[in-house]
């Protein structure tokens, strides 16, 4: 871990008292921690946009209805085609009629899109939605 350095930041006074509510809502213990949150998914978020091919971290969460015609088939054949980037799936039946299922994804981000963006988009799934992040030695590495 780098050195520590303390910084003094000019904000007007209503945007710092929304962000002291917002980040005591979310049980921040102080406002550094919050803004070195803040910052690392800025950045996880530029790199992401600026180098499509760098490697992430991701998960995909899916809610779908499993008397969906052909839909399990579909996703389970959409998942062999990019089984490099899949490191596990979880399957859970949460009802009578829906399942859910979490994806670990470990790759090159515009691959995982590409899988993410495939199965959200198939019929009969319900909700869903990609996380993307990557490992803490790349948020800040230069390339
Ligand atoms: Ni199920």
């Amino acid at each position: 871990m780098s050195d520590l350095i303390r910084f003094g930041v000019s904000i007007d006074q209503d945007l710092l008292e929304n962000y002291d509510r917002l980040i005591a809502e979310r049980g921040y213990a102080t406002r550094s921690e919050a803004l070195r949150d803040l910052i690392r998914d800025t950045l996880i978020q530029q790199k992401i946009e600026i180098q499509p091919d760098i490697e992430v971290l991701g998960s995909l969460t899916l809610v779908y209805d499993h008397h969906a015609r052909n839909l399990s088939q579909e996703m389970g054949s959409l998942q062999h085609d990019f089984h490099n980037i899949i490191l596990s799936v979880m399957h859970l039946h949460v009802s009578h009629d829906d399942c859910m299922e979490i994806l670990a994804l470990r790759g090159n981000a515009s691959e995982i899109v590409r899988l993410a963006n495939g199965l959200l988009s198939l019929k009969g799934i319900k909700n869903g939605k990609l996380f993307l992040t990557m490992a803490s030695s790349s948020i800040t590495s230069s390339n």
